[in-house]
């Protein structure tokens, strides 16, 4: 029995699909019920900061996505850590014998802000003596509609970008890549460093997109993501991951998706025509 976390979100959704499709039996976690009868399969209700629900949730799961995001940090901490790491300890206990983790791309200890809290959890994970492969993706091409990928009211693309490339992945082949690795043998201790097909600059987006581009000074970024109330200790953090994406620090292609799916990963084009 598989266990989906982080089944309502991004890639969870598309995960979901890509399993009712295989013969796997799996189960999503899902916070709220409502949510888990419009997935539309077996689901579970629990919560990562509630580990009994978490003791219930992994009664006979062997297998196991560990994905979650969306906490903000408090006091410079990253809840996903503690959550995470329980439900390790938690898996681990439940005699889980395989976990697929959703991480981002190129963590290390110098990572800002959630990037750090993944190679933590992956530190965290490696040490625990359960069998593991980790999922590292570059940034989300559905994040141009969350409003992760800078989006403003005016609905200009708008950032301190400059003209580097970024690989975005659509979320849709991260769940496929995870479905491949929780339904078959390959993977024990890999990380795969997961990109789309192409890098391109945020000003060839904005035009994939139809909307302005205003590549923006690290000062007026600054003081607009201060004036949305966020502290500056997480300000510096998202302009340091500006500076490095702009930097060209996510502008590499891999070959992983190719290489665990068997297919080319989705171009921005084929992203938008399958929204
Ligand atoms: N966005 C990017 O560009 C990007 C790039 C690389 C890596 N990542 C990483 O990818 C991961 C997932 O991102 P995403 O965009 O799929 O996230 P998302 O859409 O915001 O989904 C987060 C999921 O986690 C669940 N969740 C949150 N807190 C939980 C808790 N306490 N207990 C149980 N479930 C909980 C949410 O459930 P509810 O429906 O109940 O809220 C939701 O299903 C994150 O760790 C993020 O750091 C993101």
């Amino acid at each position: 029995m598989i266990l989906v976390t982080g089944a309502t979100g991004t890639i969870g959704r598309y995960l979901v699909r890509a399993l009712a499709e295989t013969e796997a039996p799996f189960r999503a976690l899902v916070r709220d019920a409502r949510k888990g009868k419009e997935l539309g399969c077996e689901f579970v209700v629990g919560d990562f900061d509630e580990p009994a629900s978490m003791v219930s949730a992994l009664r006979g799961v062997d297998r196991l996505l560990l994905n979650s995001g969306g906490a903000l940090p408090v006091a410079g901490q990253q809840p996903m850590v503690r959550q995470q790491a329980g439900v390790i300890d938690a898996a681990r206990a439940a005699g889980v014998s395989w976990v697929v983790k959703v991480s981002a791309w190129q963590p290390g200890s110098d990572s800002k802000l959630s990037v750090r809290a993944h190679w933590e959890i992956e530190r965290y994970l490696k040490a625990s003596g359960l069998r593991w492969a980790s999922l590292q993706p570059t940034g989300y091409m559905q994040n141009f509609f969350t409003g992760e990928g800078g989006y403003t009211h005016s609905g200009a693309l708008s950032g301190p970008y400059g003209a580097g490339r970024v690989a975005y992945i659509d979320a849709y082949d991260v769940a496929t890549c995870a479905a491949v690795l929780l339904t078959g043998p390959l993977g024990v201790g890999e990380t795969y460093a997961l990109t789309g097909p192409e890098a391109l600059t945020h000003e060839e987006i904005a035009a994939k997109l139809n909307i302005p581009f205003r590549d923006l000074t690290r000062q007026v970024a600054a003081e607009g993501l201060r004036a949305q109330g966020l502290p500056g200790w997480f300000v510096d953090g998202l302009l340091q991951l500006y500076a490095e994406m702009a930097a060209g620090s996510m502008s590499e292609v891999t070959t992983a998706v190719r290489d665990l799916t068997g297919r080319a990963p989705r171009t921005f084009d084929e992203f938008l025509a399958n929204r």
